[in-house]
């Protein structure tokens, strides 16, 4: 597995596996057991996923040490606009039977994020978080961020994958030395893109006897990104890690990079209604 660093230090693997829609209890329970068995050390979820209790169950029913897993969790747009964030914080952690985060993020640019974040960052600075970011922020959200915060995002997760690459987005990050994470790597579930029958990564994929999930997480592993994708099949699971015994041509990485057309599966951080 390879680690990044993120900007306050902070190591982290730079794969893992996403929980958004699965469902809790022994969906979420067998998910997280199967990625700790296959090696996956960094496990991504939210307070509104409702799984955060099965996920802490299953890191506590594994043989893996909690400090051998990076924790990701988030805080959600009621309890941002509602000024609850430590209260919901707490909730976090008691549901995940730990006693600190790895990583703390905004959920989404809900009204009152930049107070949020203020909240966060006393949280962090006691030591119950140990990075502290945000999520669905365009360019604009982080520049308003910069005007009120005093510790920098350590990430910036966001929607991309082949039909929305969001480089610029990506390219604006890395030059503020802010980890970008990318949600719906594989473009989401069953039918919101067609991005895993693409012909074009079909045939990069077959020349390297892979899948094409496998050759997108391996295209988002060599473009410098962190990458959780998800799912509830164990053999899914454990593929998507077995990415590192092969790597892209810059050729290969060009042809991926092409197919983007903007085409979003989850709502424009701009216009979102909940
Ligand atoms: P499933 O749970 O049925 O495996 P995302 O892009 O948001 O991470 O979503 C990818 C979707 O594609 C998941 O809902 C998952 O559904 C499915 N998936 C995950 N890994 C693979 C894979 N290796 N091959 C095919 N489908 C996959």
């Amino acid at each position: 597995m390879l680690y990044k660093k993120l900007n306050n230090g902070i190591e982290i693997p730079q794969l893992g596996l996403g929980v958004f829609r699965t469902p809790s209890g022994q969906d979420t329970e067998n998910a997280v057991k199967w990625a700790l068995e296959a090696n996956y050390r960094h496990i991504d979820t939210a307070k509104i996923y409702g799984n955060e209790a099965s996920v802490g169950k299953a890191i506590e029913d594994s043989n893996v040490k909690r400090s051998d897993i990076f924790l990701t969790t988030k805080l959600w747009n009621d309890d941002i606009r509602a000024g609850r964030t430590e209260a919901a914080f707490e909730e976090s952690l008691k549901a995940l039977k730990t006693d600190y985060v790895d990583l703390y993020l905004i959920h989404w640019p809900a009204e009152g994020f930049s107070e949020a974040y203020k909240v966060m960052e006393r949280l962090y600075e006691g030591g119950a978080i140990k990075a502290i970011g945000v999520s669905n922020f365009h360019e604009h959200h982080l520049e308003k961020l910069a005007k009120t915060a005093n510790i920098k995002p350590a990430v910036d997760q966001i929607e991309s994958h082949p039909y929305l690459n969001n480089q610029k987005l990506i390219d604006y990050c890395m030059k503020n030395d802010i980890n970008v994470e990318v949600w719906s790597p594989l473009g989401g579930s069953l039918g919101k893109t067609d991005v895993l029958h693409n012909e074009q990564i079909g045939e990069i994929a077959k020349k390297y006897g892979k899948s094409i999930a496998q050759v997108i997480i391996r295209w988002d592993i060599q473009r410098n990104v962190i990458v959780i994708p998800k799912s509830t099949h164990q053999e899914r699971i454990a593929a998507n890690i077995d990415v590192f015994d092969f790597e892209l041509t810059s050729e290969e990485m060009q042809i991926i990079q092409s197919l983007n057309c903007n085409q979003r599966v989850g709502s424009d951080p701009d216009h979102f209604d909940f």
